[in-house]
């Protein structure tokens, strides 16, 4: 677990960057039921989550940044014995001071009330509108009050800036803490991804995967997972973000697999395309050997001093050039490259960033440039080349054959540490874990 200091600290780096006589404020997550008293899987508000480390809903985290002190003010539920009895123990107001490290902590009912006065004559407000529209129509609504209060002297902030422009900047460069829990989430993610492919066999069902996935990723202490996972055999792996898990595996076809856990808050996101019955075909074979190639050349290019773009162009030269090579692709290299004609066998980009959220916040640009890669980031590579089964102008020897291949990685002062290497990638090596 996070340690209360290290969210002091994130707070303090906020602060660090607002003026004097400013206020930030970040709302919790809202609970979604799904009829009268069944609720959603509740997650929080990853900003919120990693300025306060608070994970009960029905929150709000205020920052006041004053002329002499600066103090973090949590709105939260009070303690109430019928309610932890139904659903849950709550941290109520002394909690949120002494566990949680809020200077002053008050019920959530109290909220309207006090952010009237708490919003009166400051300079700036930080807030992301637009992300909450739940909570932008109460934001708004106190400084329409305030408005109304212009006669008596008061002020409101004469300034709105978007708290997303600090937040997102800090949580791309992973702190410490943050780089422990994201390798464990990376390592239960291989462990899972190592046995769907141990386990592998024709005629297995989809779902089966996804079981395997899911248990091993829960008996590792990873209760959630990043995203739903992703298991497609044969034409399924083509789709990108396949949703239904639902078709049985065939033999001689491939299957793609997607998934990551999620370890206290910190996400994995792993790839791996293995064929159903160990044994790559020729043409299974040529596209895996393409894709692994992009990947291994994109990985050379993560490190620091780098942009993005080194990627993604690296991903676009080798398969542009592995089509050509396999005859798939038919012309001139570079004006294919041109033409992007790339795009109707690899259409997402190379990877992204990683952490709190599966496709984790943070800009890719720096103004309109790339923006330097730098220690501290942490990011997916992952290229992929997908040939439906109805993709014209394509011989048929290849249709149906979908491959992407996932690793996450941590930039380092000197280039990269891929976290989730122990799963094979190679074919002699799949092929070998894979015989029965
Ligand atoms: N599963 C989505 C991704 O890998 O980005
Ligand atoms: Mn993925
Ligand atoms: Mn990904």
């Amino acid at each position: 677990m996070i340690n209360k200091q290290v969210f002091i600290q994130r707070r303090k780096k906020v602060f660090d960057q607002m003026p004097t006589n400013s206020l930030a404020i970040i709302p919790s997550a809202m609970e979604h039921s799904r009829n009268y008293w069944a609720l959603y899987d509740y997650h929080q508000n990853s900003d919120f989550y990693y300025l306060t480390g608070f994970k009960e809903p029905e929150s709000v985290a205020v920052l006041i940044k004053g002329k002499t002190s600066c103090e973090f003010i949590l709105f939260n539920r009070p303690r109430d014995a019928a309610q932890e009895q139904w659903v849950g123990y709550r941290a109520g107001q002394v909690g949120a001071v002494d566990a949680f490290g809020a200077d002053q902590s008050y019920s959530i009912s109290e909220l309207d009330e006090k952010m009237q006065s708490f919003l009166q004559n400051k300079n700036s407000l930080y807030y992301a509108y637009g992300r909450y529209p739940h909570f932008d129509c109460k934001v708004n609504r106190w400084l329409d009050d305030l408005r109304s209060l212009i006669r008596t002297g008061v002020r409101i902030p004469g300034e709105i800036h978007n708290l997303d422009d600090i937040v997102h900047e800090m949580r791309l460069i992973k702190d410490d803490a943050e780089i422990e829990l994201m390798k464990r989430a990376a390592e239960i993610t291989a462990q899972g991804q190592l046995k769907a492919m141990r386990v592998c066999r024709p005629c297995m069902y989809e779902y089966e995967l996804a079981a395997e996935l899911a248990y091993e990723f829960q008996k590792r202490g990873a209760q959630d997972f990043a995203f739903a996972s992703i298991v497609g055999g044969g034409k399924n792996a083509c789709v990108l973000h396949y949703p239904d898990n639902a078709d049985q595996l065939k033999d001689g076809n491939l299957v793609l697999v997607d998934a990551g856990c999620e370890y206290k808050y910190y996400c994995g996101d792993v790839t791996r395309t293995f064929p159903i019955n160990g044994k790559f075909s020729p043409e299974q074979r040529a596209i895996y050997e393409l894709v692994l190639k992009a990947q291994l050349a994109i990985i050379e290019q993560i490190k620091p001093g780098n942009t993005w773009r080194h990627g993604e162009e690296t991903a676009i030269k080798i398969i542009t050039e592995g089509l050509c090579q396999l005859g798939i692709l038919q012309g001139d290299v570079s004006e294919l490259i041109k033409k992007q004609a790339y795009k109707r066998f690899y259409m997402h980009h190379f990877g992204h960033w990683l952490g709190l959220d599966g496709h984790d916040v943070g800009s890719y640009k720096a103004g309109d440039k790339w923006r330097t890669l730098e220690a501290g980031m942490l990011l997916t590579v992952e290229p992929g080349v997908y040939i439906s089964v109805d993709m014209e102008g394509v011989d048929e020897k290849w249709h149906g054959i979908g491959v992407r291949i996932e690793d996450d990685l941590l930039i380092t002062s000197d280039g990269n540490q891929v976290l989730t290497g122990r799963v094979p990638k190679n074919i002699e090596e799949i092929e070998k874990i894979m015989e029965k």
